[in-house]
């Protein structure tokens, strides 16, 4: 395939911008805003952008897309279980980390060779003269001869148009409100790249921008506006969680896999809140809590009165221009 020009401008965000910035990922070594859609993303991006736009799509994978702490995970694992089902027995066994391809791992937590994490492992392993430098997750990826889930929260149109021609792609969105909260505790857990801040202080920061993958509407549009795309499917993690075995049926029919409601539910429950977490105990996807509640409506337990007066009007102001709605309880 031909080298495509990469599309995407960056904008180094100014050292005054960054002193206002007080949880993005890669404050410490850098910041840049990607144009169009002014996503906020570590420096790092930058150098492995090229690279991303060009990689090269099969027709069976299965790509999810999502603003950060929406369902990311817990959304590859069922679509990993889905296509994987005489395989469900390694779940207990295999890292979480290598089941699918996340590719912003190598920008967001860069690697280095000493990096004792099972990815990084299973990277010297394959390559052992390997750069790391120029992607684990990419390279990986691209080894893998299998049928491939692929993870990114950059946004759709940070990638090729072979994205939506050759592949299927889960978009998984979750209402603000429970993102703001659910990020607020992940990145607290942050402390070698982010600064400590108060809730009221996460939310400002959220709703002016200042979070990776940011801006939030921003990063939802380009996938809501394609909703009826036959090669994308729309899915809330509200709906997930009120019914599961629901919302595997619509993957299961959008993905042509025919599978029965006995399958489905198994699925649901070898990927049920529970069960990732108790995995997750003995093989731990990052430091500190990942598997964190995983419930709808727990910005009712952080936010003041004032704070939620202010949040939802802000949603209301976006939400309106979309034409999307969210549930929040
Ligand atoms: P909370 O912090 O609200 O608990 P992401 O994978 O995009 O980072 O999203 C993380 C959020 O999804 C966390 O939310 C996490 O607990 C929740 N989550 C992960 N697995 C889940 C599952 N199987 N069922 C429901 N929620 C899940």
């Amino acid at each position: 395939m031909n080298r495509r020009e990469l599309p995407i401008k960056f904008e180094e965000v100014s050292e005054e911008e960054k002193a206002q910035m007080k949880r993005p990922v890669g404050r410490n070594y850098g910041l840049v805003r990607g144009t169009p859609g002014n996503i906020l993303l570590p420096a790092r991006y930058a150098d492995l952008a090229s690279s991303i736009y060009n990689f090269e799509f099969r027709s069976d994978d299965i790509v999810v897309v999502t603003y950060p702490k929406t369902g990311t995970v817990w959304t590859a694992e069922l679509l990993w279980a889905l296509t994987h089902l005489d395989q469900l027995h390694t779940l207990d066994t295999d890292h979480i980390s290598l089941r699918n391809f996340f590719i912003d791992r190598d920008f967001i937590f860069p690697p280095s060779k000493d990096d004792p994490s099972p990815l990084v492992k299973a990277f010297l392993e394959k390559f052992p003269n390997g750069r790391v430098e120029d992607g684990v997750v990419l390279q990986l990826a691209k080894a893998e001869t299998g049928r491939r889930i692929i993870k990114t929260h950059l946004p759709l149109h940070f990638f090729n148009e072979d994205l939506l021609k050759k592949t299927k792609v889960v978009y998984v969105a979750r209402n603000p409100k429970d993102t703001c909260v659910s990020y607020h505790f992940f990145l607290r857990q942050r402390q070698d790249q982010t600064v400590e801040c108060d809730f009221p202080t996460m939310a400002e920061q959220f709703m002016t921008d200042k979070c990776n993958y940011s801006p939030f509407w921003g990063h939802i549009q380009p996938a809501w506006d394609l909703r009826d795309h036959p090669n994308l499917h729309f899915v809330f993690y509200e709906d997930m969680k009120a019914d599961i075995v629901k919302e595997l049926q619509k993957i299961n029919d959008f993905l042509s896999l025919d599978l029965t409601v006995d399958q489905l539910t198994k699925v649901a429950e070898a990927t049920s809140f529970d069960n990732m977490r108790r995995r997750d105990q003995n093989q731990p996807l990052v430091k500190g809590t990942f598997f964190r509640k995983g419930i709808i409506g727990d910005w009712k337990n952080m936010a003041t009165p004032e704070l939620d007066a202010k949040m939802d009007r802000w949603i209301a102001e976006n939400s309106k221009k979309l034409g999307i709605t969210f549930r929040y309880a």
